[in-house]
């Protein structure tokens, strides 16, 4: 077929790695993906829902709680303790890297296995809009998004317009949306896209910035106030020590979901 006749590539903001798991984590997975990994019908690819899938997440958690949802939870740090430590709440992990899924089922083991968790492996941007409905989430977490340093992937960042398109209109009225970055790069990118969303305001407009020691570049132009402190219970992953080790400094960022009221009488 010549190049030009060929649907151009998705771009997506993940390279799917090594998916051989461990024995220790196929063990676990053996025995307890059934109860906590999701498994909607799949579409084109194994990372995309089916035309018809939803999720009812009455049936999925067993009530109707506040919803949290993590973005790329990885090994499942902050996943888990928060799902222990917060009853009250249901949360589910979105992850595509099925190692990281199946390192999450052994601490979620490990914490006890809450029933308020669960693991959807599918891509976000494309699966979250197609299964839950507009205002379902409580709080949004992306802790440590893959970076993309190098100018011609900055279009792979996960926080890009197509991402907060497809999540923005998910988060319910007040709902918080927190991020965090060891690169000060990516800090920059993110504050200039969702300081400029209507849908968002800063939870700490004076807020200060982490520090003036990173040994990345700053840009000139990254803004002096509007910083988020460390979020309380955000445990500190191994993402975020291999930032720490190399000298960056830690981006917090917060928002809040302003009333729908106020955004379409604007
Ligand atoms: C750098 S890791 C950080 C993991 C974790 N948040 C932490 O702080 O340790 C980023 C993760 O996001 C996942 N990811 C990237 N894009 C994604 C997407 N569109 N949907 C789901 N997961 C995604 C990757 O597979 C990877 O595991």
């Amino acid at each position: 077929m010549p190049a030009e006749d060929r649907a151009p590539r998705e771009v997506v903001s993940f390279v799917r790695r090594g998916e051989r798991l461990s024995p220790g984590r196929q063990d676990a997975w053996d025995r307890l993906a059934a109860t906590y990994v999701l498994d909607p019908p799949r579409g084109e690819r194994d990372t995309l829902p089916g035309p018809d899938a939803r999720l009812d997440l009455e049936q999925v958690f067993g009530r109707r709680s506040e919803l949290v949802v993590e973005v790329g939870s990885g090994l499942g740090e902050n996943l888990a303790a928060a799902a222990a430590e917060h009853p009250e709440r249901d949360h589910l992990g979105v992850e595509v890297y099925r190692p990281g899924l199946a390192q999450t089922l052994r601490r979620i083991e490990r914490a006890g296995e809450p029933g308020n968790v669960r693991l959807l492996p599918l891509d976000a941007q494309r699966a979250l809009p197609a299964l839950l409905p507009e205002g379902a989430i409580s709080q949004l977490w992306v802790y440590f998004p893959d970076p993309w340093p190098k100018s011609r992937h900055h279009k792979r960042r996960l926080i890009n317009p197509p991402f907060l398109d497809a999540v923005l209109p998910l988060l319910a009225d007040g709902a918080t949306f927190r991020l965090a970055t060891d690169w000060a790069q990516y800090a920059h990118h993110m504050r200039s896209l969702l300081d400029a969303r209507p849908e968002l305001e800063l939870l700490y407009p004076d807020g200060p910035a982490p520090g003036q020691q990173t040994s990345d570049t700053v840009p000139e132009d990254l803004p002096a106030t509007g910083w988020a402190p460390r979020f309380e219970g955000r445990v500190k992953t191994s993402f975020e020590s291999k930032g720490q080790r190399a000298g960056r400094l830690v981006w917090d960022l917060a928002y809040v979901r302003v009333s729908r009221h106020r955004t379409t009488d604007a």
